[in-house]
């Protein structure tokens, strides 16, 4: 609905447009080789953000394109598809011509009232749809294509790994001397397409572990958290929504589901203040701002409107921000990430005060950075034996299969962690040859290196008693599964033992698995995970729109 008023409003003024036009331009001789007759200007302009992340323009294409040109742009009756012919012979520049001034009179609307920078994106994401072009990072795989990759791949060389190989118990362990080249491989785009949950698929998890459906039919299921009282607070953050559930019923569901809170701004962090059994307030993190809800045990709806703690920042680029208190309740710590792939924060004003963990005074005040070149910490929890923020990130893409890995890590206060100038082991990013020689040394190598591409989200520490001792006080993180890698990688939890010693090894283990169809496919992708006051897991997951419940029976 949304979509369909904004259209007409774009359209309506381009009408004006077109009419101005159409008397000041003469009527062309022979047709000639230029797109939609663009002019030669531009078809030379430059696209400033090729080569960036083709994922950034994904959701735009989604949210402007894909109702008349279809989610793969393939088009349908006489909406051209984008994915060949006439728009990928197009350059760049000609197509931000075409896309900016549209062509009214055949039913493609004029896309000036959109940022310059979302139509240059709109048009990488259009390169990722048409399949590959040599030498770039732009290469796309349909469903059956990537398919087809998989089945003509080799196994990968370990510690890489790729979904054919993940099972659970498996123990992983990537080091800074594993690491290939910038560009060892081509870059994919590997996005999948989601589809139901097959007949007879089901999770695996280790031996004496067993998965049941918790709840089902949610809209956006992200972070999960778990209130000082046992209830479930769930952010459904495309619909701007809190949901709460209550309790496990003897057939493992919800005993109660209540909405606590709507219109918020794209949701997602929550937390409780201050830290303990009795908190005054919920804390949600807004995609701009962070704002909290008066709040005792039991409430299941706000009693009030939300207050505005702290403006932060906003904008395009990666959404979610995760609030936490640090364990004596004095530091608030919200983690922002990146607007970009890799843009420079020196000269991209957009990255300001992005790829960092903020830190604040717990009523808003005195905002600092706290550790920065984090690129997108989407998790963030705390260490209840050594009182550390720990961080779930996601790196950077277009550098190949297999760089740059995702990681999970303790975070240190002024720590730098290379984004985006430099990555892990002090490697120079390529793109920014010759920047800031003075940070390579500072570059901190991650606790646990992660699959790259793995895309890591929400994470947790384990202080249930249900599991068997060993898992005390071990890591569980949710991987929601790659877009930039020929064969996918992720789509599972993880667990990262810590050996009770409140600190990482290096070491992580595949724990419940099977979300992937083949290659081109999968049913369902985990994005929170949180511990359930009778020691079992529950996991969100966006794909299928569900809440799973991992629990421990030893049979
Ligand atoms: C309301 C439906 C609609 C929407 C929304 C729409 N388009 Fe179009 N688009 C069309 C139609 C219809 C044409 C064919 C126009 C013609 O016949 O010349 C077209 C043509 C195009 C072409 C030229 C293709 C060719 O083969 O000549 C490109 C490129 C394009 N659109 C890109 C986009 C992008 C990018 C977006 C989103 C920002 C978008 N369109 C949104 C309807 C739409």
């Amino acid at each position: 609905m949304k979509f369909f008023i904004r259209i007409a409003t774009i359209a309506a003024s381009f009408a004006m447009l077109a009419f101005a036009l159409h008397l000041t331009t003469p009527i062309s001789g022979a047709q000639n080789a230029a797109f939609h007759n663009a002019p030669a200007s531009a078809k030379s302009a430059k696209n400033p953000f090729q080569g960036q992340d083709a994922e950034a323009g994904h959701s735009v294409y989604q949210n402007r394109c894909a109702a008349c040109h279809g989610p793969a742009g393939e088009g349908a009756g006489n909406i051209p598809s984008l994915t060949a012919g006439k728009t990928q012979g197009a350059s760049d520049g000609e197509l931000f011509w075409y896309i900016t001034k549209g062509d009214l009179n055949n039913g493609m609307p004029s896309w000036e009232g959109i940022p310059e920078k979302e139509r240059w994106e709109i048009i990488n994401f259009l390169r990722v749809l048409g399949g590959s072009k040599p030498g770039s990072p732009r290469v796309r795989l349909s469903a059956e294509e990537a398919v087809a990759t998989a089945a003509e791949a080799p196994a990968p060389k370990a510690p890489f790994t790729d979904y054919r190989y993940e099972k659970p118990g498996v123990t992983r362990k990537i080091t800074l001397a594993d690491l290939p080249e910038p560009f060892a491989t081509s870059s994919s785009g590997n996005g999948p397409q989601v589809v139901a949950r097959p007949e007879n698929a089901w999770l695996q998890v280790p031996a004496g572990f067993k998965v049941e459906l918790y709840a089902s039919g949610l809209n956006d299921p992200r972070l999960i958290r778990t209130a000082p009282n046992g209830d479930f607070f769930v952010a459904e953050s495309r619909k701007d929504t809190i949901l709460v559930f209550r309790g496990i019923t003897a057939d493992g569901k919800p005993q109660q589901t209540e909405t606590f809170a709507t219109d918020l701004h794209h949701p997602f962090g929550i937390t409780f203040y201050p830290p303990g059994p009795n908190p005054q307030w919920v804390y949600v993190g807004n995609t701009d701002s962070v704002v909290r809800f008066p709040y005792k045990n039991g409430d299941m709806k706000a009693t009030a409107p939300p207050e505005h703690i702290a403006d932060i920042p906003g904008g395009s680029g990666h959404v979610t921000r995760d609030v936490q208190f640090s364990l004596d309740g004095k530091k608030m710590f919200v983690s922002v990430g990146s607007a970009s792939n890799i843009d420079d924060p020196d000269t991209t004003p957009a990255e300001k005060n992005r790829a960092d963990v903020l830190e604040f005074n717990p009523d808003g005040s005195a905002m600092r950075v706290f550790a920065y070149g984090i690129r997108n910490c989407v998790g963030m929890a705390l260490n209840a034996k050594t009182g550390e923020l720990w961080c779930s990130v996601n790196e950077r893409d277009a550098l190949g299969d297999n760089l740059v890995p995702d990681y999970i890590t303790h975070v240190q206060e002024g720590g730098f962690y290379g984004w985006p100038w430099w990555y892990m082991g002090g490697h120079q990013d390529p793109r920014h040859k010759g920047k800031h020689p003075e940070l390579q040394s500072k570059v901190i190598t991650p606790d646990v290196i992660l699959q790259p591409h793995n895309a890591s989200l929400g994470m947790t520490f384990y202080d249930g008693k249900q599991f068997p001792k060993e898992y005390a006080g071990d890591i569980f993180a949710a991987e929601h599964g790659s877009w930039n890698k020929s064969v996918r990688v992720g789509y599972e939890l993880i667990r990262v033992p810590l050996h009770q010693t409140g600190h990482a090894t290096g070491e992580y283990e595949d724990f419940m698995t099977g979300f992937v169809v083949d290659n081109g496919h999968v049913w369902g992708r985990p994005v929170g995970v949180t511990v359930a006051p009778d020691g079992s897991l529950l996991v969100t997951d966006d794909g299928s729109k569900s809440i799973w419940r991992v629990s421990y029976t030893g049979k």
